[in-house]
């Protein structure tokens, strides 16, 4: 079936929860087609990362989900993954641990066909060194990282000048205030939440569930 935006942006604002689930669907697949690749993704347990793990599978890709922890989570992850048709691998790894990293990528190359994509949700250095040689081998990729600290910037712009010859893109995402577990972390007062809002101009908070699509924007 065809359609356009305006049909789509129509059925958004005034369909019923199953003509905009239907279309919702359609238009991912019409935008990233993730067919045939497989993504490798940082802290998928929770917060942006498990959803930027849904994303990608329900675009057709295969997910490696990789965590530190959180082994309940991440199981629920890879099940919501396998609900929708893909092949999920969980990998426990830290991603401060250069081998541990490297060693993972190798099992999900090994058991997902290669890894067209990484998206560097937590960590990211030690994920793209180990990363290279796989995106190499599938004749280029995408990274995408998640940029808290000011270094990983011209980290960022160097890959993407180095490796643009494999046909690698590298990039590199900043979410503003995003509400995660993570965001309960830091914000755990009403004046560090009164801080923050403050200085949100749209006066409300990100979902990650909205972040997925962005993250997919930048990884497809
Ligand atoms: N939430 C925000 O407002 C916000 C804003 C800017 C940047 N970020 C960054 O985005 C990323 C994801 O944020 P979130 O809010 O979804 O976080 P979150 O805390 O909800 O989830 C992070 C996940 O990463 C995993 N993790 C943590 N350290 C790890 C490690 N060393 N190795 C492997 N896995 C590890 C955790 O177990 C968890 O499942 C983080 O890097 C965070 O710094 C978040």
């Amino acid at each position: 079936m065809r359609f356009g935006w305006r049909s789509l942006l129509q059925a958004r604002a005034g369909g019923t929860g199953g003509i905009e689930a239907k279309y919702e669907q359609q238009l991912l697949n019409k935008l990233f087609d993730l067919s045939g690749k497989t993504a490798y993704v940082t802290g998928a347990a929770q917060g942006m990362g498990s959803w930027i793990a849904a994303g990608m599978a329900r675009c057709g890709a295969d997910v490696a989900l990789a965590d530190i922890g959180n082994e309940e989570k991440l199981e629920g992850v890879a099940q919501r993954v396998r609900e929708l048709g893909r092949q999920a691998l969980t990998l426990r790894v830290d991603v401060r641990d250069r081998p541990g990293v490297e060693q993972s990528m190798k099992e999900a190359a090994e058991q997902l066909g290669g890894i067209n994509i990484l998206v560097a949700n937590a960590g990211g250095y030690n994920c793209c060194r180990a990363v290279y040689p796989h995106l190499k081998s599938a004749g280029g990729g995408k990274v995408a990282y998640c940029a808290s600290k000011g270094a990983l910037l011209p980290l960022s712009k160097s890959l993407a000048v180095a490796w643009g010859k494999d046909n690698i893109q590298v990039n590199c995402l900043l979410p503003g205030a995003i509400n995660t577990p993570f965001l309960d972390t830091v914000v755990n007062t009403k004046d560090k939440l009164d801080y923050l809002m403050d200085r949100i101009p749209a006066g409300k908070l990100a979902y990650s569930r909205f972040t997925g699509s962005l993250w997919l924007k930048r990884s497809c």
